[in-house]
């Protein structure tokens, strides 16, 4: 990979800043200060520097977002989008997956686009747990029909879905595609309304609670390796 795209790629700047941070001798490859921005680097095994601290590569990156409402997903648009949220200028980074203005919680950001694709893909039923709150209470028989898969408005018929009551007009929803809207949908075709509506958990990713809406993290190994797995 060229020493440019590499650097940028991992945030230091745009291809023509990161130009003149070799011109300025700042950077070196193995010890060794490089001038010329098209120089090829193994970035498996070189070690390049930044001012004599080292730049760690990545291929991927994954961050977990605590969304906060009144923010879009997507990466560019007139009103504010999640990407604003985002700090590190990381190449090609977008939200995994769509989650409305109003709607609170996990999402996952990435550049990984064979993650995301497994993860959004309607075929490979991928658990996204809500916590939804109801303008009415969930009753035993709506739960009982959004078990046997529900059929919403456009005689659309959805994926079976777990309904789990946390109090009176709370529930938890567990479903397993993306269709647009499709909770609020859902809780439509019940003669009820989504009230409020947060992600808790995509696959095995858990929202971790320590986030204030608008923060984020970096995944660990292990939740990026359990998000990989068939499990
Ligand atoms: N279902 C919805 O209706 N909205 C969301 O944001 C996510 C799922």
């Amino acid at each position: 990979m060229r020493l440019d795209k590499l650097l940028a790629n991992m945030g230091y700047g745009t291809r023509n800043e990161v130009r003149k941070l070799c011109r300025e001798r700042r950077v070196a490859v193995n010890g060794t200060i490089v001038t010329k921005s098209d120089a090829k680097v193994d970035e498996e095994k070189d070690t390049v520097t930044l001012d004599g601290v080292p730049v760690l590569y990545e291929k991927y990156t994954y961050f977990m977002l605590n969304k906060p409402a009144g923010f879009i997903s997507a990466t560019e648009g007139n009103e504010p989008v999640v990407m604003d949220l985002i700090t590190e200028g990381i190449k090609g980074l977008f939200p995994c997956g769509r989650l409305d203005k109003d709607t609170t919680g996990l999402l996952l950001i990435t550049n990984d686009g064979d993650l995301a694709h497994a993860l959004l893909s309607p075929k490979n039923n991928v658990e996204k747990e809500y916590l939804v709150g109801t303008e009415k209470p969930v009753t035993e028989s709506d739960i009982r029909k959004l078990a046997q898969g529900i059929t919403i408005d456009g005689g659309v018929v959805c994926k079976p879905a777990d309904c789990i009551p946390v109090n009176e007009k709370t529930c938890r929803l567990i479903i397993r595609e993306g269709k647009f809207h499709e909770v609020k949908r859902m809780l439509e075709a019940l003669d009820n309304r989504v009230v409020t509506l947060k992600r808790l958990r995509m696959k095995t990713l858990v929202l971790d609670e320590t986030l204030a809406e608008g923060e984020y993290r970096p995944l660990t190994e292990e939740e990026i390796a359990s998000l990989r797995g068939s499990e």
